[in-house]
């Protein structure tokens, strides 16, 4: 009798899963004992670190999870951590025993950064946007934010609180990006805090530490199986998309522009870098194009037919994947940390922003512009 119950208990606890991890416990080892009396359960479990900010959550859900199975008897969890061995033992098999990037040529996770020529054009509104609108459609998608010097991703997406933005939780070696929106993100602006907990909020570095940078988020923070990673791109054509380039040599990527003419020029030029470093461009984004106002009439603030003008450009294989119009309640949302297109869905921008990310999702990843690994004479 006792006997199904410590099974039944054991399964349920089992399948409670991480948030962080976003794996259940069974396969993290984290169970590490459930023992049943007439009377009373009690589970014990293991966190990975002391003060893990999912600890309480992890603890509720274990305890509602044995409650469910442990037919009215009583049922105490008790919290305990890793061992450090314990631990590296997890990092590696979550990761495997060697760091590497697995975004890499032969990467099964679809990678797609949102680059522009200019700057202040909506990079990085859009990307959170399409990140969370991809999520949305149930994909696993992960969002790097590339733009280490004007890096902005951590306030779209609600991970600042005041002058706090979320700091990811440190597993061995690994680092575990923080969630936001069910988008698993990581940006130079989680890792700045000072010694005195202040946040001195801007980095001055050149190419070597921007290529570091690149690389140590690829490769030491654990995403686990992504669909799609989303780069935030800075401004331009500088460095960190020269170290994109060689870092993810399968990219597919995104041109924004608006529809002036002075940013299409531009955004045609971060196109071609975007070739010249083994990159594919899938498509173009107009953003700020005309609003529509409440008396019906529209409102073109920066002029028309940019996009199409960097399409045409760009040729072949880089279609208008869609106009983006000016959005009160999408820079609000911006703000807030609330991407607008779980804030205010039917807003015309987020509409437009959600049927771009269903073209991304439903085009699939085209092979058809990337190296075969042979070479033919
Ligand atoms: N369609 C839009 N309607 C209204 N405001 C917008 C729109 N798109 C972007 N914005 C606003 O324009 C500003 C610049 O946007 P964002 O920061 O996304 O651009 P960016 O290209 O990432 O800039 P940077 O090059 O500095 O990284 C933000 O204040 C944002 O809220
Ligand atoms: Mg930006």
């Amino acid at each position: 009798m006792s006997d199904a119950v410590t099974l039944r208990v054991t399964e349920a606890v089992g399948r409670v899963t991480d948030p962080e991890l976003r794996r259940p416990l069974s396969e993290l080892d984290m169970v590490r004992g459930v023992a049943v009396t007439p009377d009373r359960v009690e589970v014990s479990i293991a966190l990975t670190i002391v003060g893990c900010p999912a600890a309480n959550r992890i603890e509720a859900d274990v305890r509602a999870a044995a409650e469910g199975a442990a037919e009215g008897r009583a049922v105490a969890v008790e919290v305990g951590v890793m061992t450090p061995a314990e631990r590296q033992a997890l990092t590696e098999r979550l990761r495997g025993p060697a760091k590497r990037n697995p975004f890499g040529a032969d990467s099964l996770t679809r990678v797609i950064a949102v680059t522009s020529g200019k700057g202040g054009v909506g990079k990085s509104t859009l990307t959170a946007n399409l990140a969370v609108a991809l999520a949305r459609r149930g994909l696993k998608v992960g969002l790097v934010d590339a733009d280490v010097h004007g890096f902005s991703i951590p306030q779209l997406l609600g991970l600042v609180d005041g002058d706090e933005v979320a700091s990811p939780t440190q597993l061995g070696d690994m680092i575990l990006p923080p969630i936001a929106h069910e988008v698993k993100t990581i940006s130079i602006g989680m890792f700045l805090k000072q010694s005195d907990g202040s946040n001195p909020g801007a980095v001055m570095w050149r190419g070597p530490m921007l290529h570091r940078t690149l690389q140590q988020f690829l490769t030491d923070v654990f995403f686990g199986d992504l669909d799609v990673l989303l780069l935030d791109m800075p401004p331009g054509t500088g460095d960190i998309a020269i170290s994109a380039g060689h870092l993810l040599p399968g990219a597919e990527v995104i041109v924004v522009t608006t529809p002036q003419a002075a940013a299409s020029d531009v955004a045609i030029r971060s196109g071609l870098v975007a070739r010249q470093v083994g990159q594919r461009v899938i498509g173009v984004v107009e953003n700020m194009s005309a609003m529509v106002m409440p008396d019906g009439s529209t409102m073109d603030l920066f002029g028309s037919g940019g996009g199409a003008e960097v399409s045409a450009a760009l040729g072949d294989g880089a279609p208008l994947l869609g106009s983006v119009p000016l959005s009160p309640a999408l820079r609000a949302d911006g703000d807030h940390g609330t991407p607008v297109v779980i804030a205010h869905p039917t807003d015309p921008a987020a509409q437009a922003i959600t049927a771009i990310a269903e073209r991304i999702a439903t085009s699939g990843r085209g092979l058809t512009a990337r190296s075969l690994p042979f070479t033919t004479r």
